[in-house]
């Protein structure tokens, strides 16, 4: 599929760095949202995060080049008919999601890939009132799509080989770096390592080991300086193996292992502290020193740095 036709289906936060990843990897894109107006506005977005890109010497085309690769359509049947490969990002809802992909699967053509950029639903129950659920596929983009590299290839029990294969191939030829999941687990890799890391760090706050700022210090400044150069596998083989028997002989049994969200989170939601969207979760995001708007540009500063560094290396 070197220059196919994409459909994003859904043209929210996920859907619309999704959609310009493809355009700017020279793909044309139709993106499909409930209404045009929704779709007017996502493609402002797109306008407003390519002139950032541009600016950061992201892309090698003019804006309107590629941008005039993107077309918007509000009916998905009729968005999907020519399309090679489909990536649904709409609500996180596993009737809605089962639904859209039984219209996908009737409007396309049979060797058409049908993705789902789902977090936590399985592929397997997306796919189940399809008529050829062999390809249909998770492809898990992480936000900001347009500007992380690690996407997420899951299987679901009857997706084949030969769409995998080919989604991988098409991730890597708009410069992502895809890792195949292949057993339908909730949470995929990413997730479920993020979240064994959210409990214990919710853990050892509610238990009073250290503060939220003491806790982030070292996740920021000690584990993730590290991280994006060796993963925690290639970790434990830098350490030894037999050290890492040791200390997990000791450790893993004081390790947080609550099965449902902890005191101090079900607190905190029924006091309306949700984070930033409320103003207070674990910070402050108020009157005290942090800001959201400013938290998001330092981390996209951040990622713009990280993919210029990687590309003038290889280079
Ligand atoms: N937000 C994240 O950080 C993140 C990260 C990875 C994966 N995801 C997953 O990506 C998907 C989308 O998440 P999001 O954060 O972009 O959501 P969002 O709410 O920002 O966007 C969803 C969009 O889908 C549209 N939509 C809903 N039903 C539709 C339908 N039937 N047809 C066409 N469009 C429809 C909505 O109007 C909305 O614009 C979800 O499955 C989510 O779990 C989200």
């Amino acid at each position: 599929m070197s220059k196919a036709s994409v459909a994003v289906i859904g043209s929210g936060l996920m859907g619309r760095g999704i959609g310009l990843a493809f355009a700017i990897g020279g793909h044309d894109v139709v993106m499909v949202d409930l209404d045009l107006g929704l779709l007017t506005k996502s493609l402002e977005q797109i306008n407003s995060i390519l002139e950032v890109m541009q600016e950061a010497g992201l892309t090698s085309e003019s804006s309107d080049r590629i941008t005039s690769r993107i077309s918007l359509e509000p009916n998905s049947e009729k968005a999907v008919s020519n399309s090679d490969f489909v990536v649904e990002a709409i609500f996180e809802n596993l009737d809605l999601k089962r639904e859209t992909f039984r219209k996908l699967d009737a409007a396309s053509k049979t060797d058409t890939i049908l993705a789902s950029n789902t977090s936590s639903l399985p592929i397997t129950s997306i796919a189940s009132e399809t008529l050829h659920p062999e390809r249909v596929v998770g492809t898990h983009f992480w936000n900001p799509p347009h500007l992380m590299p690690a996407v997420e290839v899951v299987y679901g029990e009857k997706t084949n080989d030969a769409t995998v294969s080919e989604t991988v191939s098409i991730l890597r030829a708009i410069g992502k770096k895809p890792a195949v999941v292949r057993k339908d687990v909730p949470g995929q890799i990413g997730i479920r390592i993020l979240y064994s890391m959210i409990r214990e760090a919710t853990h050892l706050v509610e238990a009073g080991v250290a503060s939220p700022e003491d806790v982030d210090t070292i996740v920021k400044e000690a584990l993730g300086t590290r991280l994006e150069v060796l993963g925690p596998l290639e970790l434990a083989d830098l350490s030894g193996v037999d050290l890492v028997s040791n200390v997990a002989k000791g450790l893993y049994k004081t390790l947080d292992d609550s099965v449902e969200p902890q005191k101090i989170i079900k607190d905190m939601v029924a006091n309306g502290q949700l984070g930033i969207k409320s103003g207070k979760g674990f910070y402050d995001w108020k009157t005290g020193s942090k800001n959201a708007d400013q938290v998001l540009k330092r981390r996209d500063a951040h990622l713009i740095k990280i993919l210029k560094e990687r590309r003038k290396n290889s280079e």
